[in-house]
């Protein structure tokens, strides 16, 4: 097991790819651009090692942005940073996948990806506009391609190697399971919402098994009312290992073997949540039998609409 000091760089194996993923992940769903850059520059500053993007988030370039100049600084090397992005709903025609990531790729400024994931199983009306919606407001759904097609698209991708490893988002277990048994080159990560009032325990079961990575996004509950950080048996845990509410539940994140994403753009938190240490086994056996509230915060797994694209304007 990981020593209160190592936690924060656990590497977890890939079953393809560039190795290896940094269990401590840095979120980019940010809104304004000079945000995501400060906020992603201070992140591989104190430590951050792998950064989460999305063509969904218009922001990449403002990531690469802050990637190019701590690699001109010489800071860092691109092969320090584990960097995915994500194939938006709008781009799952098997036509439109490669130029979906090369365009991703010149945001990023990048030769590579180290993973590329389908953002979620849901195909949208192919376009430029990613919220296609009808006269009534609803979504336009795009009967005409297989999640299975899509999927293969990406092999296709991984066969000419501008990404490494490849992914699913925002899916069931049934998903997995269906993608799983079809593809010739299996799911290395699957991210989804996970926290402790969502610990996904089946499906992280099934990603064990199958040598997939379990990556969470909004393991500290997104900021969402109830809130996970106020939670008496995570406070009081927090209390007695001397660290914050957001460290015992990032710590238990990854002593559980699940990668994390967490975000922020107060310099701070930042620093906060890279910040973790071990926590001793009775505190995890606690989170998991004392925590008793289970909620999903972010409904995009039902619908492919995402819950948390905050607007620039
Ligand atoms: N695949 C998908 O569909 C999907 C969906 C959603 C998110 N994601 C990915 O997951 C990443 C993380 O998601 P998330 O932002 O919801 O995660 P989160 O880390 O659970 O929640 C972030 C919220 O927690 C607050 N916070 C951060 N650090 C804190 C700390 N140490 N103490 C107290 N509050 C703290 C932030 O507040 P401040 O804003 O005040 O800092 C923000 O409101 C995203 O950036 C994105 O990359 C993926």
């Amino acid at each position: 097991m990981a020593t209160a000091d190592t936690l924060r760089y656990t590497k977890i194996p890939l079953t393809h790819g560039s190795g290896a993923i940094p269990a401590v992940g840095f979120g980019t769903l940010i809104s304004d651009p000079l945000a995501t850059k400060q906020a992603t520059t201070t992140a591989l500053e104190v430590g951050f090692r792998h950064l989460d993007c999305a063509e969904r988030y218009r922001n990449e370039d403002a990531v690469g942005d802050a990637m190019q100049a701590a690699f001109k600084a010489g800071t860092l090397r691109r092969d320090d940073v584990f960097v995915t992005t994500k194939l938006w709903n709008t781009n799952h025609r098997p036509e439109r996948v490669k130029p979906a990531l090369a365009a991703s790729l010149r945001r990023l400024q990048l030769d590579y990806v180290d993973c590329y994931l389908i953002h979620t199983p849901f195909a949208f009306r192919p376009g430029d506009e990613q919220d296609p919606r009808d006269e009534l407001g609803q979504v336009i759904y795009d009967r005409g391609v297989t999640l299975l097609e899509t999927w293969q698209a990406l092999e296709r991708l991984v066969d000419d190697g501008r990404c490494k490893a490849i992914g699913l988002s925002d899916v069931t277990l049934e998903k997995v399971r269906e993608i799983a048994s079809a593809a010739r080159i299996k799911p290395a990560v699957v991210e989804v919402e996970s926290h402790p009032y969502l610990p996904e325990w089946s499906l992280l079961d099934f990603c064990r098994e199958n040598g997939i990575v379990l990556l969470a996004f909004a393991p500290l509950g997104h900021g969402m009312s109830p809130k996970v950080l106020d939670d008496p048996v995570i406070t009081s845990i927090a209390r007695r290992v001397n660290k914050t509410p957001a460290q015992v539940v990032l710590a238990w994140a990854v002593q559980r073997g699940t990668a994390f994403l967490t975000t922020s753009t107060k310099p701070r938190y930042i620093q906060e949540n890279f910040e973790i240490s071990a926590l001793p086994e009775d505190a995890m056996r606690e989170i998991r039998e004392g925590v008793t509230t289970n909620i999903r915060f972010n409904a995009v797994v039902g619908t492919g609409v995402p819950g948390f694209i905050p607007r620039a304007n």
